[in-house]
């Protein structure tokens, strides 16, 4: 294996656009001496300015040294020609993203380099064993998956092909930590990791906006202040662009078979031929003015309080802050029930309460930063309100929802440990890898798994048994990952 910590290791890099200075910088910071090749002339000459100033950025905010900043600078060196990297013990190529292309370079690499030398893509979408099949040593080619800023997103995705020896990604593994970033290791499958667990969010919140159960700021403020994600959905597609979303979602789709977990959503394809692409066009979901988006107005609380209530017990902790009469559900003004993936007309019938009456909220998301209130298709505007108004009481916002199994919160989380859990079902990744890349890679609270702990398994397993009941479609059914472990009681990290 390749000794990542020997004084002279040289790294190449092949294309120095977005990723590839990127890339050539972390090299560099790692200590690398580290050369770099663009097809366009210029590029490469260009990117290494652009390092340079960047770096210059970090010695005037006090985050590093000149001296280190002019030592990183000096490792990274232009070559004009692919020639150059022949003293190479890795490539990391991050050009254009067309498999033909990335293969004809690797053919080309491998006249140039040592036998042992590591050819590694940054490709997103494209599989490294067909790259790796165009090569003669297809065991020394492997994924090498950053993220963008890539100095800021300290995780790497290193991706085993088929045919893919353990050598090479182990010592990709031991180098990315030699700059400092995380490795994840996972078989090369569509999407890796982090594009692959990142399927459940905003397909789910889209589905929700597509059923008319809250509207998307709506949606994007029970994410946000109830479910801790640090953007909401619509907000995340506004910041990618929703033409580039929505490509990957019907790329993924596709490369799965039309999985229906991982279903696109027609309302984005009509947006996109809108023009309506996110922060870049000016509007997307939001509408941008500055940089910032045009706050969405939220209906304010009523403030007549209910005289009479009636709730289901698992509510008695989280009511005792509300002053209201408790008493039979015959009697009571309002009725309140809290389904776990249940929506309020199916939980109503369920318990024998008047559905005029009776209201649902979200037992498991939050009754500090935001409640979800939802009713069903007969409950009276009397009540609703009421019910809005005793929530509210205390200060704490409430979104009311039109029904739907399972709330906002409840499916879209649901649904991310539930693809979560094919992944480990799958066999991609390690549990402990699957949550660290998607805490690092996609920012959220918790990985998917650490997620379905959190709220217990058997509980996400019951929000899923009964939206599959519900809705009849193999889109909400559960991986057999999460079946067994909330049988057997075990975390989901529990590995097989
Ligand atoms: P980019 O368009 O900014 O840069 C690509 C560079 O490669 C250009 O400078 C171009 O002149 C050069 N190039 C094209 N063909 C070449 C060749 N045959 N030999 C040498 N140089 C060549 O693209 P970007 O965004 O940096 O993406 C590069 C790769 O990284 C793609 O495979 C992309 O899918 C992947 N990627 C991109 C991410 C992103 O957020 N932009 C995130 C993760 C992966």
């Amino acid at each position: 294996m390749l000794d990542v910590s020997r004084a002279d290791l040289t790294a190449g890099v092949a294309g120095a656009g977005t990723m590839g200075r990127g890339i050539a910088q972390v090299l560099a910071q790692g200590g690398a001496r580290t050369l770099l090749y663009d097809a366009q002339p210029g590029a490469a000459a260009k990117a290494k300015d652009a390092i340079a100033q960047a770096l210059g950025k970090l010695v005037e905010k006090g985050k590093s040294t000149k001296g280190e900043a002019d030592a990183i600078v000096s490792r990274i060196e232009v070559v004009p020609a692919l020639d150059a990297f022949a003293p190479c013990h890795a490539v990391v190529e991050a050009i254009v993203e067309d498999l033909s292309v990335k293969q004809t370079l690797f053919s080309s690499l491998e006249k140039v380099v040592g036998e042992k030398c590591i050819l590694a893509s940054n490709t997103s979408s494209l599989s490294v064993t067909a790259m790796a099949a165009a090569c003669k040593h297809p065991g020394r080619v492997a994924g090498y998956h950053f993220f963008n800023p890539v100095p800021v997103l300290k995780i790497v995705e290193v991706v085993d092909g088929v045919r893919t020896e353990p050598w090479a990604t182990d010592a990709l593994t031991a180098l990315a930590k030699r700059f400092g970033h995380t490795p994840v290791r996972c078989k090369d499958t569509p999407g890796f990791i982090v594009n692959h667990a990142g399927r459940a969010f905003v397909p789910e919140a889209l589905r929700v906006l597509s059923e008319g159960v809250a509207d998307f700021a709506t949606i994007d403020r029970i994410l946000t202040d109830a479910a801790g994600f640090r953007i909401g959905a619509f907000g995340l597609m506004d910041l990618v662009g929703l033409d580039v979303n929505h490509a990957v979602m019907k790329s993924m789709y596709q490369q799965y078979f039309e999985e229906p977990k991982y279903k696109p959503s027609f309302l984005v394809e009509a947006r996109v031929a809108a023009g309506l692409l996110g922060r870049k066009t000016g509007r997307g979901w939001y509408e941008y003015k500055e940089g910032s988006a045009v706050a969405v107005s939220e209906e304010k609380a009523p403030s007549k309080l209910p005289e009479t209530i009636w709730i289901v017990p698992e509510l008695k902790d989280p009511f005792s802050r509300f002053k209201a009469k408790l008493t039979d559900p015959a009697d009571a003004e309002v009725c309140f029930v809290a389904p776990l993936g249940n929506d309020a007309t199916t939980e109503a019938l369920r318990l024998g309460l008047h559905p005029a009456r009776t209201v649902a909220v979200d037992p498991l998301f939050g009754f500090s930063k935001r409640r979800t209130l939802m009713v069903n298709p007969l409950t009276k505007r009397e009540t609703r309100d009421a019910a809005h108004a005793l929530l509210a009481s205390d200060g704490t916002p409430v979104s009311v929802i039109n029904d739907s199994p399972g709330f906002v919160a409840q499916r879209i989380v649901a649904h991310i440990v539930n693809v979560g859990c094919d992944i480990m079902q799958m066999r991609i990744c390690s549990p402990e890898d699957l949550d660290r890349a998607v805490m690092l890679g996609l920012g959220y609270p918790k990985g998917p798994l650490g997620f379905g702990d959190a709220l217990g398994a058997q509980r996400v397993l019951t929000i899923l048994e009964n939206m599959h009941d519900f809705y009849a479609e193999p889109r909400y059914r559960p991986s057999p990952w999460l079946k067994r472990r909330a049988k057997l009681g075990v975390s989901l990290l529990t590995p097989e």
